[in-house]
Formats: C-alpha cells, structure tokens, sequence
C-alpha cells in the first residue's frame, strides 16, 4: 500500500486552511486595539468595518460576480455600518475604494472574508451589548445576524464556492483574494486603531 496525499478539492476547506493564519492576525489586531474598552474604540472598528463593507459592496454591481453568488441582495453590511457610525456620532472620513481593480475570481476571495467575518460577529455582538449597551438596532448594526440566520447564509455562500462550474485553477486566484481582503482589513484596523 502506498499513501496518497491529495489536496483538498473543496475551495472552501482550502481558504479555511490556507488563510488561518491571517484569520488569527484578526483576533491579535482586535486584542490591541481594543474595541470593546469604550465607544470611542469601538467607534473606530466600525470606522474599518465601513470601509471594508465599501469595498465589498463595490465588487456587487458586477455582473460576473452576481452570477456566481446570486442572492447579493441578503449580503453587505455597508449600510449597516454607516447608521451605526452615525448611532456613535463618528465620522469615518473619506477612503478610497480598495476593490476598484478586482473581479472574479479574486473577488470570491473578498467575499469570503466578509462573509466569514459574519460567524465570529456573533461573539463581537454579545461584548458590543455587555460592555457598551448596544444593540441589533443601534450602533451594532454591522455586528447583526442576516434576517435569515447565520449559519444559513454561511452555508449557502459555501455552496456557491463550491460548485463544480468554479473551475479548479481558478481557485489560487481565490484564496490570493481572501489574502488581500485580509490585508486590507488588517490595515484598515491598524491606521483606525492608531497602531501605526
Ligand atoms: C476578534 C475578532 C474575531 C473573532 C472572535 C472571530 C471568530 C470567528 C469564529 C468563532 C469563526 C467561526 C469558525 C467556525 O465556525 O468554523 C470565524 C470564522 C471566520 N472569520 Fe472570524 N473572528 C474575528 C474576526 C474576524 C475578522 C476581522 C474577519 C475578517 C474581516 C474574520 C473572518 C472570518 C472568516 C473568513 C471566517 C470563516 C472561516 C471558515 O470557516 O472558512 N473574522 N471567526
């Protein structure tokens, strides 16, 4: 008998593996800036959110991306974001949109950062109401669960990455763009957090 080692076919479990770490710089950012001290530091993490929000919402009107996830209308936390910036009464200023040159399929990748970002907004709105008192309907907007649920939206989206039609050597370009994603919200939450 011999062993075969196979990559994972599933694009999925790929971005979950290959983009951990930068998942993990996530957690080490929010730990230093500290956004759940007061509404001023929270303030500034729904400043980042915003921005990041933009970006993803920019890659919607395109219509290769529509095709390959066809509910966009459930998605976005854009909108969300800004009335809970107003909620703080802060002004998140003027940023470029950082996804002006993107398209599928790196904007998958982009995707699934923000959509994934939705599982560990869960344990964020909890703090959000325990330490601030914010809710669901002020100033944790962009923290709220997707009218459907959390988990079916997930599920659905990994659906969509995970059809046959996304061909497998489109699937580096992917995981390059959840990369990128990462990156941007890693610098967005440093120069909003003052950490650089
Ligand atoms: C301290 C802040 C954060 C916490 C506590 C957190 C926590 C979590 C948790 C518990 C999950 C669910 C894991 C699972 O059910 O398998 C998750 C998934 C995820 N989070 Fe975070 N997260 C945080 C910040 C972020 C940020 C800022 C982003 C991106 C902007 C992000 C992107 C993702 C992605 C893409 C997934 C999906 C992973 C996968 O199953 O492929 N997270 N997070």
């Amino acid at each position: 008998m011999h062993t075969v080692t196979e990559r994972s076919a599933l694009l999925s479990s790929r971005l979950k593996t290959e983009t951990a770490s930068l998942h993990e710089l996530m957690h080490a950012l929010m730990e230093k800036g500290q956004p759940f001290a007061n509404r001023d530091n929270y303030a500034r993490f729904v400043a980042a959110q915003y921005h990041f929000q933009r970006d993803i919402e920019h890659l919607f009107s395109d219509p290769a991306i529509q095709a390959a996830v066809p509910d966009l209308d459930v998605r976005g936390r854009e909108t969300a974001s800004l009335a809970d910036l107003a909620d703080l009464g802060f002004d998140a200023g003027q940023e470029a949109v950082a996804t002006a040159g993107v398209s599928i399929p790196g904007a998958l990748g982009w995707l699934y950062v923000s959509e994934g970002s939705t599982l560990g907004a869960a344990f964020l709105l909890k703090e959000a109401k325990a330490t601030l008192g914010l809710s669901e309907t002020f100033g944790a907007r962009n923290l709220a669960a997707y009218p459907e649920g959390r988990a079916v939206v997930w599920r659905r989206f990994v659906g969509f990455l995970d059809q046959p039609s996304l061909k497998e050597e489109d699937h580096d370009a992917v995981v390059a763009g959840a990369a990128d994603a990462y990156a941007r919200f890693g610098s967005l939450l440093k120069r909003y957090f003052g950490l650089v």
